[in-house]
C-alpha cells in the first residue's frame, strides 16, 4: 500500500517539477534553478523506481499466496468429496478450474491491488492538481473525455462475451490434449493420428478466430480511447495557448496541466479497462468456489462398530438402488443375502447385472439406498464412513495404479507398513518374482498409471496393496481377470491362507476362480436368483448353468 502511494505521488510530483523547470528555468534562464529542478525530478524517478519494485514484488507475492491457498482448499475439499460428485464433474473441468480459472483470479488480485488502487489514487490526485493549475482547463477536460468515451461502454459487454467464448475454446483444447495422450495407444492402433490432428487444428482455428475477434475489438477500443484523450489534450492546448497569449496562464502551468491531464486520462482508461475485463475473473471466482463450497450429500455419522455377538459379516436386506446420475434405472432390485464371518464368497452374473454395484454400496460410495445394508451386523449408514472403510479392502475392476515405484504403490494403503510386511505381501502376490527381473526391484518406477507394467502385474500390485491393509473384509472385483488360470489359482490359495478367519467377497467371470469358494451368489437383474456351492448350483440353478456352459466353451 505504501509503495503504491509512493508510486502514485512520485508520478504526480513530477508534474510540479516540470512546471518549476519551465517557469523558473526556461522562462527566465537561470542555471541553478534548472539544475535544482532536474535534481528534484531525478530524485522522484528514483523514488518511483524503488516503490515500483516493492509494489510489484509485494502484490504478486500476495496473489501467489492467495492462489496457493485456494488450490490447497480446493484439493482438500475435492479429495473428500462424495463419489457421486465426480460423475457430474469432468476431470478436465476440475483441472481447468484449478489452473486456468485460478490464474485468472490471481490476475484479478494483482490488477485490483496494484492497478486499480494506483490508478484511482493517480486519477483523484491528477484531477485535483489539474484544478489547481487551471480550473477552466480542468472543466473542459473533465467534460470532453467522458463524452468521447461514453460510446465505448457498449463495446465492453461485447468484449466480455468474446472473452468468455475464447476461454471455453481454450478449455476444450486442454481436454482434447488430455484425452489424446491418455488414449495414445488406441489412437495409434487404429491409425487415427491424422484425424486427431485435423480435429485439433479445427479447435485451434476456432480459438484463434475468437481470440482475434476479441483482440480486434479491444484494439479498436483502445485506439478510440487514446484518440479521445489526445483530442481533449489538443483542445486544452488550444484553449490554454489562448490563455497564455492573453497572460492568464504561465507556460509552466500549461505543461504541468497537460502532464496531469495525460495521467488522469491514462489512469481513468486503466480503471475503465479493469471494469470491462472484470467479468471473466469474477466468473472464474464463482466456478472455483462452487467447487470448494459444495457440501457432501451423505450425512456423516460418528458411530463406530459396537462389539456384536452375531456371526453375520455382511447383510443386504431388501435393497433397492439406482445410481444418482440415472435415477430412472433400478440397478439393484430387492437384493437380499447374508454372509457369515470367515467365509469366502463368490459372486457371478452376466455383465451389467449389478455385481460391482454391491461393492460400491458396501464402501458407502453412495448412500441413497432403499433397504438395509449391514456390515458386522450394523447398519452402514449409521457408521462413520472412515471407520467402515478401515475394515474393508477393495480391489477394483481397474487396478488403480499411481505413478511412483512398485513399492510406493503397495504401501499406498498403509504408509506405516514395515519393509518386512511389504516384502511379505510382495512375495505372496508374485510381485517379487517379476520385480526381480528389473534392475531396481521393488523400487522400479512404473510410469503414470503404471504404463510400464502388464495388466496382470498391475492387478498383483492392487491385491498386494489390499492385503497390506489387513482388512476384516476383502472385496475382489475381477481382481485377477488378467492372470492366467494357473497363476490365479496360486494367488487365490495364498490369499485364502493369509485371510483365514476373514471374509472375502469375490466377483469373477471365470468359474474356475470361484469353484472353490464356500458359497456362490448368483445375481441377475440386481437380485439374488440362487446361492450354494458350485455343485449345488449346477444342479439347481438354470442361470448358473447357463453361465457355466457359455464360459466353459472358452476355457
Ligand atoms: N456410476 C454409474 N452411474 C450410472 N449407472 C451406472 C454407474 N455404474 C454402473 N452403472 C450401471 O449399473 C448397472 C450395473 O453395473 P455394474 O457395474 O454393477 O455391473 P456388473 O455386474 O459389475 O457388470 P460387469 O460384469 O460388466 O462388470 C449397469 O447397467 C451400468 O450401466
Ligand atoms: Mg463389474
Amino acid at each position: 500500500m505504501l509503495s503504491l502511494l509512493f508510486v502514485a505521488t512520485s508520478l504526480l510530483m513530477m508534474g510540479r517539477a516540470f512546471k518549476q523547470l519551465v517557469d523558473c528555468g526556461l522562462n527566465v534562464p537561470r542555471l541553478q534553478s534548472i539544475n535544482n529542478s532536474i535534481l528534484f525530478i531525478v530524485i522522484l524517478i528514483i523514488i518511483f523506481g524503488t516503490a515500483s519494485f516493492f509494489r510489484s514484488y509485494f502484490i504478486n507475492n500476495i496473489a501467489e499466496k492467495a492462489v496457493g491457498k485456494i488450490k490447497q482448499d480446493a484439493y482438500y475439499s475435492l479429495i473428500k468429496r462424495n463419489i457421486v460428485d465426480f460423475e457430474e464433474l469432468k476431470i478436465g473441468d476440475i483441472i481447468s478450474r484449478l489452473t486456468t480459472d485460478i490464474e485468472l483470479i490471481a490476475k484479478l488480485i494483482v490488477n485490483f491491488l496494484s492497478f486499480f488502487i494506483r490508478n484511482l489514487i493517480m486519477f483523484i490526485g491528477a484531477v485535483a492538481l489539474m484544478f489547481l493549475q487551471s480550473p477552466k482547463l480542468a472543466l473542459i477536460t473533465l467534460v470532453t473525455i467522458p463524452l468521447l468515451l461514453l460510446p465505448l461502454m457498449k463495446f465492453s459487454k461485447y468484449v466480455r462475451t468474446l472473452s468468455r467464448h475464447a476461454l471455453q475454446a481454450q478449455a476444450s483444447i486442454s481436454s482434447t490434449l488430455e484425452e489424446s495422450f491418455v488414449n495414445i495407444r488406441t489412437i495409434q492402433a487404429f491409425n487415427q493420428q491424422e484425424n486427431k490432428i485435423a480435429d485439433f487444428n479445427k479447435q485451434i482455428t476456432l480459438y484463434l478466430v475468437q481470440a482475434s475477434a476479441r483482440l480486434k475489438i479491444r484494439s479498436l477500443f483502445f485506439a478510440i480511447a487514446i484518440s479521445a484523450i489526445l483530442f481533449s489534450i489538443i483542445t486544452v492546448i488550444w484553449v490554454g495557448s489562448t490563455d497564455i497569449a492573453s497572460g492568464n496562464l504561465s507556460p509552466g502551468q500549461m505543461i504541468s496541466f497537460i502532464y496531469f491531464a495525460v495521467i488522469a486520462g491514462f489512469s481513468s482508461g486503466g480503471i475503465f479497462e479493469l471494469f470491462s475485463e472484470i467479468h471473466t475473473p469474477l466468473a472464474a471466482v464463482e466456478r472455483v468456489f462452487a467447487l470448494i463450497d459444495k457440501k457432501n450429500e451423505c450425512r456423516e455419522n460418528e458411530d463406530d462398530f459396537r462389539e456384536g455377538k452375531s456371526s453375520i459379516a455382511i447383510e443386504f436386506q431388501d435393497v433397492y438402488f439406482s445410481y444418482p446420475s440415472r435415477l430412472d434405472v433400478s440397478v439393484l432390485n430387492n437384493l437380499s443375502f447374508t454372509i457369515q464371518y470367515g467365509k469366502f464368497i463368490g459372486i457371478v452374473g452376466r455383465s451389467g447385472v449389478g455385481k460391482s454395484t454391491i461393492m460400491q454400496i458396501l464402501l458407502k460410495f453412495y448412500c441413497n439406498i432403499k433397504g438395509i445394508v449391514k456390515v458386522k451386523d450394523q447398519d452402514i449408514l449409521k457408521i462413520n464412513t472412515g471407520r467402515l472403510r478401515n475394515i474393508i479392502a477393495y480391489v477394483s475392476q481397474e487396478a488403480g495404479i499411481f505413478s511412483g515405484s512398485i513399492k510406493t504403490n503397495i504401501a499406498f494403503s498403509n504408509p506405516n507398513a514395515s519393509e518386512k510386511q511389504i516384502a511379505e505381501v510382495a512375495v505372496i502376490t508374485g510381485i517379487t518374482e517379476f520385480a526381480s527381473q528389473f534392475k531396481e526391484g521393488l523400487n522400479t518406477e512404473i510410469g503414470e498409471r503404471g504404463v510400464r507394467l502388464s495388466g496382470g502385474q498391475k492387478q498383483r500390485i492392487a491385491i498386494a496393496r489390499a492385503l497390506l491393509y489387513q482388512p476384516t473384509i476383502l472385496l475382489l472385483d475381477e481382481a485377477m481377470s488378467a492372470l492366467d488360470s494357473e497363476s490365479e489359482q496360486k494367488l487365490l490359495n495364498a490369499i485364502k491362507q493369509l485371510m483365514r478367519g476373514k471374509t472375502i467377497l469375490s466377483i469373477a467371470h471365470r468359474i474356475s476362480s470361484i469353484e472353490q469358494t464356500d458359497e456362490i451368489l448368483v445375481i441377475d437383474n440386481g437380485a439374488l436368483v440362487s446361492k450354494g456351492s458350485h455343485k449345488e448350483l449346477l444342479e439347481s440353478c438354470e442361470v448358473y448353468r447357463g453361465i457355466c456352459v457359455s464360459r466353459l466353451e472358452y476355457e
